[in-house]
């Protein structure tokens, strides 16, 4: 989960808009790639000290709705399974699942971030093993887990997500569980702001541009992929996945919190995370 996302400028600077750092253009795969290498370094500090308390250190929480794995169980069983976590950010995640009885691994681009996720398993005393990798090349073997996950790590951030869905489904067993959760694609027709501002279409729902800040050079910084609904899923099932579920978490009462563009106001409105489970068939 990012500060806003679409896009990462705050509640008053609209995806799109006027600030000429803030574009949907395309971007090469290499600057796309580029950029996210350099983003969530930079930004680790910053996304764990805004969001680290919310996430926790021992806890799976799948998106700013605040829906939990312990609650939702969209993972299936837990205790003995090899579940792999992708773009783990701090790994609270794998930690949790850790505590459950699983045997986790996390994995994420970012050393940033991977720092954050040792510097929690020292407060915690629960380790997990941590691997800097990409999620477009896992450096795991055919069928090495049981169960994949991730809450909007690495996804929204390849050029590719066809070729991340084909990965995890390599090192996938056959019958194993693969969940995700990443920013409703709905979404990504508004203004990138959590009040009554963001409650206007803009963009075309259709338009796949990403969202890039740039610096003062065009060099992209920071650049997130829009796929619609049916984009998605037509990545699964090109991988190989069978489709069981589509969560569309609703906004909980009595939950006020704000998590960049996600907010209480447009919760109730519409859909800001989707969680897709889906399962490679076994033969
Ligand atoms: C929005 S954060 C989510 C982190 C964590 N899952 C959470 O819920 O806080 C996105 C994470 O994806 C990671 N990421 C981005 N691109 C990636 C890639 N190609 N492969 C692996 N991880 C990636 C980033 O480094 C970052 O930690």
């Amino acid at each position: 989960m990012t500060d806003d996302q679409p896009g990462n400028t705050g509640p008053d600077e609209p995806a799109g808009s006027e600030d000429p750092g803030v574009l949907r253009r395309p971007v090469t795969d290499t600057d796309a790639r580029r950029a996210s290498r350099v983003w969530w370094d930079v930004d680790a500090d910053n996304y764990q000290a805004e969001h680290g308390a919310f996430l926790g250190d021992l806890d799976f929480v799948w998106c700013p709705e605040g829906v939990r794995e312990a609650d939702a169980r969209l993972l299936g069983k837990l205790a003995g399974r090899r579940i792999l976590e992708v773009g783990c950010g701090a790994a609270a995640a794998a930690r949790w699942l850790a505590t459950q009885g699983a045997q986790a691994v996390a994995v994420d681009l970012s050393a940033g971030m991977l720092r954050h996720a040792r510097q929690a398993a020292d407060r915690t005393g629960v380790r997990v093993p941590l691997v800097q990798a990409d999620a477009l090349a896992l450096p795991f073997g055919d069928a090495a887990f049981d169960t994949a996950c991730t809450a909007f790590g690495a996804i929204p951030f390849v050029a590719d997500s066809a070729a991340v869905m084909r990965e995890v489904h390599r090192v996938l067993r056959p019958g194993g569980r693969w969940v995700f959760s990443v920013t409703h694609p709905m979404r990504w027709i508004f203004l990138d702001d959590p009040g009554e501002g963001g409650l206007r279409a803009v963009h075309s729902y259709f338009d796949r541009s990403p969202y890039v800040e740039q610096d003062a050079t065009g060099t992209p910084t920071y650049v997130e992929q829009h796929r619609t609904l049916g984009d998605r899923i037509r990545e699964l099932v090109d991988a190989g996945f069978r489709l069981t579920d589509l969560v569309e978490p609703e906004w909980p009462a009595g939950h006020e919190g704000v998590w960049g563009q996600w907010s209480p106001l447009r919760g109730r409105l519409f859909p800001g995370t989707a969680i897709f489970v889906a399962e490679k068939p076994a033969p």
